[in-house]
């Protein structure tokens, strides 16, 4: 079911006392959608744990599902996939609703590209709002047919596709992980080699778990932050245990919370240090964050930490645009931690925020101003002045059908001189199902 039918429940969070102990966000988004995928695309039993059993990565289960996975849950965040293998789909008999999910849509259409077999996609108001041509274009390159669309490229979509796509070089035209993949997925079944190029490095589960589960890729740098990535079509995927680590993008939230919220001293536990995805990190620690990174270890293929995070006395920085695909679902609670800062953050280059669940760029400038932030927008850049350990709130916060809009929000909340209440938290279930127990369980107050 999509949320776009359940009726918005608004949540109000205010001033809490120090935030104290020990906490363990769930497992990454990313990694859980391409868990489902893999599964599906490989012959025999994949089992998983600490797989994120929010709404998200549950559709992209069920469209794998429709698709002739058999999927079964054996405990908490524990699954068990048995996959068709690649090339032996099943045409889906019903619409695959992926609800709020830009990753999980975008992925199976490379899946679905690269299959003869075809295939409606469609998803909440949010989800019909995002641009797929970029999906799209390179899987027509590919040889595969947009039967039919919504105005400009969008959801609902029937694509068909095809059992030989044609292996192709492509250059993404912006960073992104979801075309990438897209392009890698439906490559999966060409009789050659698949390139894709991008001219800034994006996060590399996908790559990752393909050389796992057996395929044969390769990735060398190209120019000053690209890479290149080479993948042999038709590869014999074999089924591997997935441990997934911890979000680095949800453990943000509690990040946040104890840096603002003053006499804070928590560790959040496991958090993934995939370098493709610490942009956050690295600018806190610019800003003056006080972040212990502790016991450095490796967990399912990829290094994870504790974080040991105080209240801190933080500084508004200048965040390089070439830091944006290590950091692209961050911004908006960074824009939060900014209005605390002392001084002025300016956060360069985030054009792509505009095509995100919400459009994030405009949204999270009027959550600011709502709250008493003085922020403004500048071509593509958010300008941001701190106020210097405290922020006014006492605002209103519209989520546009976005999670992350409304957990920054309620983080405002809870270090502002006001409470700050968001119009709707259904949403968090899509990424972070866990966020209201966890915060608690931390000493975060939030009322309905
Ligand atoms: C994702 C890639 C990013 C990110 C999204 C998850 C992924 O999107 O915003 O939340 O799992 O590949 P883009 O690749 O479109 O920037």
């Amino acid at each position: 079911m999509s949320h776009s039918a359940s009726p918005a429940k608004p949540l109000t969070a205010k001033a809490c006392g120090p935030l104290r102990g020990k906490a363990r966000p769930p497992g990454d988004k990313s990694i859980s959608h391409r868990a489902f995928l893999l599964g599906l695309l490989s012959v025999g039993e994949t089992r998983v744990s600490g797989l994120l059993e929010g709404e998200d990565v549950l559709n992209t289960g069920r469209a794998c599902a429709q698709l002739g996975a058999k999927i079964e849950r054996l405990g908490e965040g524990s699954w068990s996939i048995h996959g068709m293998g690649l090339g032996s789909l099943l045409e889906p008999r019903e619409t695959l609703d992926f609800g709020n999910a830009g990753t999980g849509s975008r992925l199976m259409m490379g899946v679905v590209g690269g299959h003869g077999i075809t295939a409606r996609f469609d998803g909440d108001a949010s989800l019909r709002k995002r641009p797929m041509r970029r999906i799209l274009d390179p899987l027509v390159l590919m040889g595969a047919q947009v039967l039919e669309q919504a105005e400009g490229g969008r959801c609902p979509i029937l694509l068909k596709g095809t059992s030989e796509p044609a292996p192709i070089e492509y250059r993404t035209p912006v960073a992104s992980a979801q075309i990438k993949s897209a392009v890698l997925l439906a490559g999966l079944n060409a009789l050659g080699r698949t390139t894709v190029i991008e001219t800034e490095a994006s996060r590399d589960h996908t790559e990752k778990m393909l050389t796992y589960f057996g395929a044969t890729l390769t990735s060398e740098p190209f120019g000053e932050h690209g890479r290149k990535i080479t993948l042999e079509g038709r590869p014999e995927l074999k089924p591997r245990p997935i441990v997934v680590p911890v979000d680095p993008s949800s453990a943000a939230f509690l990040i946040a919370a104890a840096l603002l919220v003053k006499e804070s001293d928590i560790v959040v536990e496991g958090v993934m240090m995939n370098p493709l995805r610490t942009g956050l990190l690295t600018t806190l620690l610019e800003m003056g964050a006080r972040i212990d990174i502790l016991d450095r270890r490796e967990e399912g293929g990829e290094e994870v930490a504790d974080l040991r995070v105080r209240h801190s006395e933080l500084t508004g920085v200048d965040v390089p645009a070439a830091r944006a695909p290590a950091m692209i679902d961050e911004y908006l609670i960074l824009a939060v931690v900014a209005g605390f800062a002392r001084g002025l953050t300016r956060m360069n280059g985030l054009q792509e925020l505009r095509v995100k669940e919400s459009d994030r760029l405009a949204a999270t400038a009027d959550g600011l101003v709502a709250n008493g932030v003085v922020a403004h927008i500048e071509g593509d850049d958010l300008i941001v002045e701190g106020g210097a350990g405290t922020c006014p709130g006492g605002g209103l916060v519209a989520t546009h059908l976005d999670h992350r809009l409304a957990m920054s929000f309620l983080v405002m909340g809870l270090a502002s001189d006001k409470p700050v209440t968001v119009d709707d938290e259904t949403m968090i279930a899509t990424s972070f199902p866990t966020f209201k127990p966890l915060m608690a369980q931390l000493g975060a107050e939030f009322s309905a």
